[in-house]
């Protein structure tokens, strides 16, 4: 069951992993983490650092500094590939995504008590016919999604850990955000804090 928020893209699965099912891509992602640890994306232009600590896993990562937004095949501090996406997720994936391609990028996010994301567009990606898909992790936060332009209304709602929220069709390129965190609101991470993870096609698919 999902429900439906808007336009037809965007496709919301409260508690669509269960606590076990949690754990588990939690333990694939520590493992990740251990290869590629968090870093620290920094704006494009100015260089401020984001509040959110980085990493990914797949053939591709999304990384951002002082020379903007883009995808890098390698850890940006260890200059290694990328871990592999776990199987948990990509098993979320082929259920979700409604689409025939595997992910390329699992952009992973970790937002202490204050961390925040102001809204923007997933749009470094060459396709958008691919969807994004979230997996929320941890303490909950305040989401929140509008149109296609920044100006559009917007939509505020929580996000729990276990929630899934899929992005594709006509809400691609919606305008999202992340306003707070409510700490303590999660047993799941021992320290703390929300992690989330988006899989994401990069390149075109093959036709
Ligand atoms: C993102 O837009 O990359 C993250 C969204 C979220 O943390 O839920
Ligand atoms: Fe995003």
């Amino acid at each position: 069951m999902h429900l439906q928020i808007g336009g037809r893209g965007l496709r919301f699965y409260p508690a669509y992993l269960d606590r076990e099912a949690q754990l588990e891509v939690l333990a694939a992602i520590r493992g990740v983490l251990a290869s590629a640890p968090l870093f620290s994306p920094r704006m494009p232009k100015s260089g401020r650092p984001m509040s959110v600590g980085m990493s990914n896993c797949g053939p591709l990562g999304w990384f951002s500094d002082e020379g903007g937004y883009r995808y890098r095949r390698e850890h940006p501090d260890t200059g290694r590939p990328w871990p592999f996406i776990p199987d948990p997720l990509l098993q979320v994936w082929r259920q979700v995504a409604d689409y025939a391609h595997a992910p390329e990028a699992c952009l992973i996010n970790y937002y202490g008590p204050h961390a925040k994301m102001g809204l923007h567009q997933d749009r470094d990606e060459a396709d958008f016919a691919a969807p994004v898909v979230s997996v929320s992790l941890g303490d909950s936060c305040l989401f929140r999604v509008g149109g296609d332009n920044r100006r559009d209304p917007t939509r505020s709602f929580r996000l729990n850990s276990g929630d899934v929220l899929v992005l594709g069709g006509d809400a691609r390129l919606a305008f999202h955000g992340v306003d707070r965190i409510y700490p303590q609101t999660s047993t799941l991470l021992a320290k703390g804090g929300r992690i989330n993870l988006t899989m994401r096609r990069v390149t075109r698919a093959p036709a």
